[in-house]
């Protein structure tokens, strides 16, 4: 990686946010059908009309959690790109939960464009430059999807702190309203195994998540730009450029999914990487977490020491507004997260603006993405080897001038 263009890049990036206000609007395509499979979509649709309206009620409901002050709402704000904007008492680098102490040690994801990480898994077609997982919820891919996510927070003790899934069914039903959309959808004696009921529950809160106007809507300036419906600034094209070449900045080898400039670009290859993010002292002083975060190995399906300090390559989807930055939220701005990368590549950058600081090392050590940073730092090590080898060959042959070299130096 070259010297960024930091203010390109930055540019470029605050074009993958949301600008329009369609938030709710239904915008299903018609297809034209048979009378038959007319009536197939119809009931079909109306089943997911009635998770989705059941879904959104869950989502929004603070009676999920035990002092009934938070829902999933709280932490993926639809009005802040689902992310936590609360502050918490640490710049919203973490969460607090819903006992009003507990504060988290991640940063929560947008759960916006998470309907595309597909499930946990081996990378099949793995080679030296692919993680060996990818896709999953969470930073380390511990849920496998979105249902498996959302039956999680409820009876998370730091979160929504409900003591067990019997609780939780109990809360919902204290609703009549609910008592009847749940029988509707998943019939009338859904309520006589909590765990159904419970699954039941979390499958609703995903099929809204999957949302797409919603949660996916695809609108921001550079959809709009590959639609032909908006012209990019001077700097933004640049940083477009920029962010998509290969051999400058290399942010697309991680961030993004399909050829440049496709539609429908969630920027991530949903694999794991480790690109040396710092501890967040800061809030470890608040939170009081002591243990190193290794990320996907804390997820049970990866514990292998490839997999330490890796993290799930986050998308870049509105993420002009979704700061602070990182699993733990160690950088606050946009600019500083380019400015760390700039750093292995260019002596010059060696202060983090935020702290005024040398830039600390990496919290994990281990794997570290260096390599995919600057795809000529191989060549270079490579350069490296045969050149003192040659250098051990001259000092065999002519002992004298090697001396003469050492003094040189
Ligand atoms: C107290 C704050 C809080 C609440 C309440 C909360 N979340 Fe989260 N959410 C987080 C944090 C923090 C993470 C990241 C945790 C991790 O990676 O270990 C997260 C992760 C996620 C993700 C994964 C996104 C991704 O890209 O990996 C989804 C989806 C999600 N939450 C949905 C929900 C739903 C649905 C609910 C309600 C049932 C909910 N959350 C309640 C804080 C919260
Ligand atoms: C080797 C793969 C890799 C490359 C190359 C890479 N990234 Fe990342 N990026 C990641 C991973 C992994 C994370 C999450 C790390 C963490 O949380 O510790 C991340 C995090 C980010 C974040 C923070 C997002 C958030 O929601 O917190 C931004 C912004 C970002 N990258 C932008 C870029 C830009 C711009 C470039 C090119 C200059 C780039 N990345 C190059 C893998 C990569």
């Amino acid at each position: 990686m070259k010297k960024i263009n930091t203010l390109a890049i930055l540019i470029a990036l605050s074009l993958t946010g949301h600008t329009s206000n369609v938030w709710g609007q239904d915008n299903q395509n018609t297809t034209p059908a048979t009378q038959e499979t007319k009536q197939k979509t119809k009931t079909h649709n109306q089943k997911k009309m009635l998770k989705m309206a059941l879904g959104t009620a869950l989502f929004f409901d603070v009676n999920l959690s035990k002092n009934r002050t938070m829902s999933c709402a709280t932490c993926h704000n639809p009005s802040t790109a689902f992310v936590d904007q609360r502050g918490n008492g640490v710049d919203s680098m973490a969460s607090l939960g819903d006992d009003g102490h507990s504060l988290g040690d991640r940063n929560a994801p947008s759960a916006a464009y998470a309907m595309f990480f597909p499930e946990f898994q081996e990378n099949k077609g793995k080679t030296k430059d692919k993680s060996a997982f990818l896709g999953g919820q969470f930073w380390d891919g511990r849920e496998s999807n979105l249902a498996g996510q959302a039956g999680g927070p409820p009876t998370n003790p730091i979160e929504m702190g409900m003591p067990d899934k019997l609780s939780v069914v109990n809360r919902i039903k204290e609703n009549g309203v609910y008592i009847k959309q749940f029988k509707t959808i998943y019939g009338d004696d859904i309520f006589e195994n909590t765990e159904k009921a419970y699954g039941a529950m979390a499958d609703a809160i995903a099929t809204f998540e999957q949302e797409k106007s919603l949660f996916a809507p695809f609108d921001s300036k550079y959809d709009r730009f590959l639609r032909g419906e908006y012209e990019l600034t001077v700097l933004e094209d640049l940083g477009r450029s920029l962010f998509f070449s290969e051999n400058n900045v290399n942010c697309s080898t991680c961030h993004k999914l399909k050829r440049e400039d496709a539609e429908g670009e969630v920027f991530t290859n949903f694999e794991y990487r480790n690109i040396g993010t710092p501890e967040n002292t800061e809030l470890r002083a608040k939170n009081g977490a002591t243990a190193t975060d290794y990320g996907l190995w804390h997820n049970p399906k990866a514990q292998t020491e490839d997999s330490k300090g890796k993290f799930k390559v986050p998308t870049l989807r509105n993420v002009a507004v979704t700061g602070p930055y990182m699993h733990n939220g160690v950088f606050k701005d946009l600019r500083t997260v380019i400015l760390f990368y700039d750093k292995y590549n260019n002596p010059k950058s060696r202060i983090n603006p935020e702290t005024g600081k040398v830039w600390r090392e990496p919290e994990v050590t281990q794997n570290l993405a260096l390599d995919e940073f600057d795809k000529r730092y191989e060549k270079l090590l490579e350069k490296q080897k045969v050149a003192k080898k040659e250098a051990e060959k001259t000092n065999q042959e002519a002992p004298q001038q090697s001396q003469e070299e050492k003094t040189k130096k």
